[in-house]
């Protein structure tokens, strides 16, 4: 593929995956250093569940890999009696340079509300987290300070089918408008490495969040490869 801007790839495991299984994905990819060509163009996160960041850490280090770790998740309240949380400044101090907040199944199944998911955002901020704020549409309430969107069309999450190229193009450009200059809008829902050129390609397009075509190395591999 032969595109000059940065692209953005983002892996988001869900709740899958114990420590052995995260570390036979990393090994596995190992050798693509190898395989793969120029990765200067291409961000590449894995917002892993919290119980994986601190192995994951230590083998991207280990097998020198151009990953850079991100959650799926944040506390909206800084380091106290919340019990069960897990605060930015435990994310931080882990090696996580990204979080991905307001996800649409965090949404559903957790009731985040938009009030929330600007403390959410602040948290992150106040601790240099980059927020990759998930969004359904153009018109979902962004807070402020988010500088990176992940469209994801809720139809189009886990579903087998991707959204229609030129309508999240449309969307993206909406979305592009909001953010301002140097915003990053990415596309998410049902990505792998057939359909994602159509994605990259796109004029407003800046990357692709990848879910279940993640989990498996090889899966993930090819996605990589197409986009280098
Ligand atoms: P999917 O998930 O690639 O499995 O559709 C995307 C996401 O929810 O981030």
């Amino acid at each position: 593929m032969t595109i000059t801007k940065k692209l953005f790839i983002v892996a988001n495991w869900k709740c899958n995956k114990t420590v052995g299984e995260a570390e036979s994905w990393i090994k596995e990819i190992g050798n693509w250093k190898l395989e793969i060509g120029d990765l200067q163009n291409l961000e590449i996160i894995l917002c892993a569940p919290f119980t994986l960041l601190y192995p994951l850490k230590t083998l991207i280090t280990n097998y020198k890999l151009p990953i850079t770790l991100g959650a799926q998740d944040i506390s909206p309240f800084p380091d106290g009696a919340y019990t069960g949380e897990i605060s930015a400044r435990m994310l931080k101090d882990l090696g996580v340079e990204y979080v991905m907040i307001g996800h649409s199944e965090r949404r559903k199944y957790f009731a985040e509300t938009d009030q929330i998911l600007t403390n959410k955002v602040r948290e992150s901020l106040e601790q240099n987290l980059v927020p990759i704020f998930c969004v359904n549409d153009a018109q979902t309430p962004i807070p402020d300070g988010v500088k990176i969107l992940l469209y994801e069309p809720s139809f189009a999450i886990g579903s087998g089918k991707a959204g229609d190229p030129n309508e999240v193009n449309e969307i993206a450009k909406k979305l592009k408008e909001r953010l301002g200059e140097n915003g990053i809008v990415l596309y998410g829902g049902s990505v792998n490495s057939e359909n994602m050129s159509l994605f990259l390609n796109l004029e407003y397009i800046d990357g692709i969040g990848v879910g279940s075509a993640s989990l498996d190395p090889q899966k993930f591999l090819e996605i990589v490869k197409n986009a280098s």
